[in-house]
C-alpha cells in the first residue's frame, strides 16, 4: 500500500517584487481574485485532494495571512445578530482545525527549493504536495486532486506539467522527457530557466509537486542554482540521478500566473466571468471596451 499524500507545504515567504508597492504592506497571497484571497484557492484545492495538514513557509511580514486563518469573534458576532447565515457559511471556509495548520519561518529568500527544505521536519518520512498559491488552476477536477489520483498508481514523484510555447521555456523549469505516456511522462532530467535554445522540450513545471520524502535529503545537500538560488527543480532532478522516477502529469485545467500582473488581471476577469452575479455586468463592460478600444483613463 502506498502511504496517502495527507501533508502540504505552501511556500509564501517570497518577496513579490512584481506586485510592490502593494506587497509592501500586503502578502501577495492575500490579494484577492474577486473576494477570494490567492491562498484560499490554494487551500480549496488541497481539502479536495485529500490533505488533511497545511504548512506554510512564511517571512516577516505574513502576518495577515495567520490572521486569515483563524477565527474572527467580534465579526462572526455581529453577522449572527443580523442573521447573515450566508456570510457566515462563506467564513466557515476560511477556518482550519486547531492543529491542522502549522507556520515555519524561512529566515532569508534563498529560494523556493530552500523554503521546501525549512519544512523538513514537519514532512518526516511521508510523501508531501507542495502547492504554491500564485498558480492558480481553474479546473473541473482541482488539479492537486487529478495528481494525487494519477500517484495513488505510479508513486514516485511527480510535478505539474504544462505546454509553452518555445520562447516561453526559459521562465520555467522544463522536462526531458524519456517516454510520453499522453497524461504522464515519465522524465530523464530537468533543467531550470534553459536559455531560449536549450530548453530539452515544451513541457514547463508549474506550481504543483507530489514528492518523496527523499528530496529534502538532496535539499540538504544542495548548493544555489539557477539564480543564486536552491531550485526545487534540482532536488527533484537529483532523484532521477539516484534511479527515482519523476514522472510529468498533463493535468487539464487552465493555469493563470497570478505571479505576474498580467496573469492576474486575466485571471481576474476569468473568474469574475464564471460567477452568476458578474458576468452579465463584466461581459457587457468587455464587449464595450473592446468595441470602443478604450479603457478608464
Ligand atoms: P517567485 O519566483 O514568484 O518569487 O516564487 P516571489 O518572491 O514570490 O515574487 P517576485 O518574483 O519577487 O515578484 C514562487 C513561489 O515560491 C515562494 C514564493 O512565495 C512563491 O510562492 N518562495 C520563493 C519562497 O517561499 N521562498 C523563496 O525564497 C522564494
Amino acid at each position: 500500500m502506498r502511504n496517502k499524500v495527507t501533508k502540504a507545504i505552501f511556500p509564501v515567504a517570497g518577496l513579490g517584487t512584481r506586485f510592490l508597492p502593494a506587497t509592501k504592506s500586503v502578502p501577495k497571497e492575500i490579494m484577492t481574485l474577486v473576494d477570494r484571497p490567492l491562498i484560499q484557492y490554494a487551500i480549496d484545492e488541497a481539502r479536495a485532494a485529500g490533505i488533511k495538514e497545511f504548512i506554510f513557509v512564511t517571512s516577516r511580514g505574513k502576518g495577515a495571512l495567520e490572521d486569515y486563518f483563524d477565527h474572527a469573534p467580534t465579526l462572526e458576532q455581529e453577522l449572527r445578530k443580523k442573521g447573515k447565515d450566508d456570510l457566515l457559511e462563506i467564513l466557515k471556509n476560511t477556518n482550519m482545525e486547531s492543529g491542522a495548520i502549522a507556520y515555519i519561518r524561512q529566515h532569508k529568500a534563498l529560494g523556493l527549493g530552500h523554503a521546501v527544505w525549512c519544512a523538513r521536519r514537519l514532512i518526516g518520512n511521508e510523501p508531501f504536495a507542495v502547492i504554491l498559491p500564485d498558480d492558480v488552476i481553474a479546473a473541473e477536477k482541482p488539479c492537486l486532486q487529478q495528481m494525487v489520483e494519477a500517484y495513488e498508481e505510479t508513486g514516485g514523484n511527480m510535478v505539474a506539467a504544462m505546454e509553452v510555447p518555445p520562447e516561453r521555456a526559459s521562465a520555467y523549469g522544463v522536462l526531458d522527457v524519456q517516454e510520453d505516456m499522453g497524461a504522464m511522462v515519465r522524465v530523464k532530467g530537468m533543467v531550470e530557466k534553459p536559455k531560449a535554445d536549450e530548453a530539452p522540450s515544451n513541457l514547463a513545471v508549474i506550481g504543483r509537486y507530489i514528492l518523496n520524502p527523499k528530496v529534502l535529503g538532496n535539499l540538504n545537500r544542495m548548493k544555489s542554482g539557477t539564480g543564486g538560488e536552491i531550485q526545487l527543480t534540482d532536488a527533484i532532478a537529483d532523484e532521477i540521478a539516484q534511479d527515482r522516477a519523476v514522472y510529468g502529469y498533463r493535468f487539464r485545467g487552465q493555469r493563470f500566473d497570478c505571479g505576474s500582473k498580467a496573469g492576474f488581471l486575466q485571471a481576474t476577469v476569468a473568474f469574475g466571468l464564471s460567477r452568476d452575479e458578474l458576468k452579465d455586468d463584466l461581459y457587457r463592460y468587455l464587449q464595450e471596451i473592446v468595441t470602443v478600444g478604450k479603457a478608464a483613463q
